[in-house]
């Protein structure tokens, strides 16, 4: 029996819609227990339309390092809190690749989400050309250290996703096995800050996670669940992930 409740996050990236809020809330509500914990992730601005229900919890794509001030364009934790948000995507590949986040001020926005309450979901992931060069353990032990070495106490808060980029996006999930090994790397590599907060951390898979290769996925020993995306959009794709990870 697995001791670690699974978690399947949507990440609604910058889609979605009022009425999406709405299909998607009604959907969930209806799904029976048990279930994993199922976050819904939509653009912030979306996040007040949830009607509020048991079955799942609301989170945020992003925060910022900063606490409040003149920060034009910038949401800060407690404000998410605000709004129902109980977990943040933190460090997600779009967020270091396409806005030049640093590993420096992902540390940061970890910090800050736990200081405010919020469980940070930190992404973490290699690039196919790091992939091919076998750099992935090497990478992601940097992405992990950036943010724990100098804070361990920080893990026994937090959510690790293992999201390769190489398969975001692009219909080219990980084999099962070839995100087992990574996870497992992911906790072990973990255990040197906390070893009780490595054995009980939520480490979830992301890349072209769907309802026909979920299944496997959750199968793996060291895979707590899914960071979702497309898949996330389809109401009944996502109702059948979030129903076939409770089984896990
Ligand atoms: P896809 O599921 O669309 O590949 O996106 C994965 C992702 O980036 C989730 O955060």
């Amino acid at each position: 029996m697995r001791q670690r409740k699974p978690l399947v996050v949507a990440n609604w990236k910058m889609n979605g819609s009022f009425d999406l809020v709405q299909q998607m809330s009604a959907a969930l509500s209806v799904l029976t227990q048990p279930l994993p914990d199922i976050l819904i992730c939509p653009p912030v601005i979306l996040l007040p339309h949830f009607p509020k229900h048991p079955n799942y919890l609301l989170g945020a794509q992003n925060v910022s390092e900063q606490l409040a001030g003149a920060f034009t364009g910038e949401i800060s934790a407690d404000m998410l809190r605000a709004a129902a948000a109980s977990y943040v995507i933190v460090g997600h590949s779009e967020r270091r690749t396409l806005y030049g986040e640093q590993d420096a001020v992902i540390s940061q926005k970890v910090k800050v989400a736990i200081d405010s309450g919020l469980t940070p979901i930190l992404c973490v992931g290699e690039s196919l050309v790091q992939r091919e060069e076998e750099k992935t353990l090497q990478v992601l032990a940097r992405q992990l250290d950036a943010v724990y070495a100098a804070q361990p106490h920080l893990l026994a808060h937090s959510v690790v996703s293992y999201e390769p980029i190489w398969a975001i996006g692009t219909g080219r999930t990980a084999t099962p096995e070839q995100a087992q090994q990574v996870h497992q790397f992911i906790r072990q590599h973990l255990a040197q800050y906390d070893a009780q907060a490595a054995n009980e951390l939520r480490i979830i898979y992301g890349g072209s996670v769907t309802a026909a290769n979920c299944e496997a996925l959750f199968a793996e020993a060291d895979i707590d669940g899914a960071l979702i995306g497309g898949a996330s959009l389809k109401v009944a794709d996502f109702s059948a992930i979030c129903t076939m990870a409770k089984d896990s």
